[in-house]
């Protein structure tokens, strides 16, 4: 009786050393676990089976052949993982897709309008977003007190610092970095004005071309704006220009890009276009930088002239995408029911 017992265990014993000597992965280990150290395994068969009760060492025996199972399997299980072609990893197996975003439609429009001013020399520039009265209006020819001053809905922070509600200050910032022109600088950044309903935010994107060198003249600030019109919206888009009136330039203008629906005629089939209803579209203001600014940025306004422009970021997209919001400020929600749609 006392040998039978011995016997069942050591076959047990022999047939799990045989069963690992086969063992090729990870996976297999795995299943000679479950067969030896199961619920339903050898070793809980063999205390079920044989007779512990009157035998107290034959529970010694086969715990102690449960710990043999459990170093040999674990031992096993080392030496494979110290072969990395032994774990079983089927590359058939399709992957996990991880949900892919896409860039948002500013960050998209300002890469475009970048890349495509790059392309013309012009330098990406970054210029304050809380600024001091000088580099916000006073050095842009705007005194204290005038007018031009009540159009702009201001935050001011204090009486001498606001939240830039254009990214004009960056002309002078650039006239005093650079000190020497030429000077080709595309400032793109965040403006801000006291305006929130459906189609204004109190948060919106400028960009602002400034170009300094010896002779420029009007034409330039014309081919550059052509430039743009027809890389950013189509090549059969032209451009006007209409005089109008800003401090910081002289002769100042607004300037227009034909409607891509009806291509400048207003009419399509004899009705008003439903886009324009003039032909033409606002992109936005422009003009040769005044005498006074070039000074005020350190420059020599009889040897040196140039052109500027500041146009919305914002507009510029909404325009070229034909994309009519109920309310401009879902640009900026993290609202994925919208943003899914880009
Ligand atoms: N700063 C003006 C605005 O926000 C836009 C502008 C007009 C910028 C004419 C210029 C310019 O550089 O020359 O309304």
């Amino acid at each position: 009786m006392a040998t039978d017992y011995k016997i069942t265990i050591e076959k047990v014993k022999s047939n799990l050393i045989e069963d690992i000597s086969k063992v090729g992965t990870v996976n297999d280990l795995k299943l000679l676990d479950i067969k030896y150290l199961g619920r339903q395994g050898e070793v809980n068969q063999l205390f079920k089976s044989l007779p512990i009760k009157e035998n107290p060492l034959i529970g010694k025996d086969i715990n102690e052949l449960k710990n043999l199972c459990a170093k040999l399997l674990s031992e096993m299980v080392d030496h494979l993982l110290q072969q990395p072609s032994a774990i079983a990893f089927d590359v058939t197996i399709p992957g996990i897709q991880l949900p892919k975003g896409t860039k948002h439609l500013i960050t998209k429009a300002i890469e475009d309008i970048e890349s495509i001013f790059n392309q013309l020399g012009f330098v990406r520039r970054r210029y304050n977003e809380v600024e001091t009265d000088w580099y916000y209006a006073e050095g842009l020819n705007i005194p204290k007190g005038h007018p031009a001053r009540d159009d702009q809905e201001t935050f001011y922070l204090s009486e001498d610092v606001v939240l830039t509600a254009h990214t004009s200050n960056g002309q002078l910032h650039e006239m005093e970095a650079i000190k020497v022109p030429p000077i080709k600088m595309i400032n793109i950044s965040k403006t801000y004005r006291r305006q929130a309903d459906a189609t204004h935010s109190p948060m919106f994107h400028q960009f602002e071309g400034l170009v300094i060198d010896k002779d420029i003249n009007i034409t330039n600030l014309i081919g550059v704006t052509e430039y743009f019109a027809k890389s950013y919206f189509g090549k059969d888009r032209v451009i006007r220009l209409r005089p109008h009136h800003f401090q910081f330039t002289e002769p100042s203008f607004e300037i227009d890009i034909s409607c891509g629906l009806c291509h400048g005629t207003g009419k399509i089939r004899d009705k008003d276009c439903k886009i324009c209803k003039s032909g033409w579209l606002e992109l936005g203001g422009a003009g040769m930088v005044h005498p006074n600014v070039l000074k005020n940025g350190g420059l020599d306004p009889e040897k040196y002239s140039g052109f500027a422009f500041g146009w919305g970021v914002e507009r510029v997209l909404m325009m070229k995408s034909g994309l009519s919001l109920p309310d401009l400020r879902l640009l900026y929600t993290d609202d994925l029911r919208f943003l899914k749609q880009f």
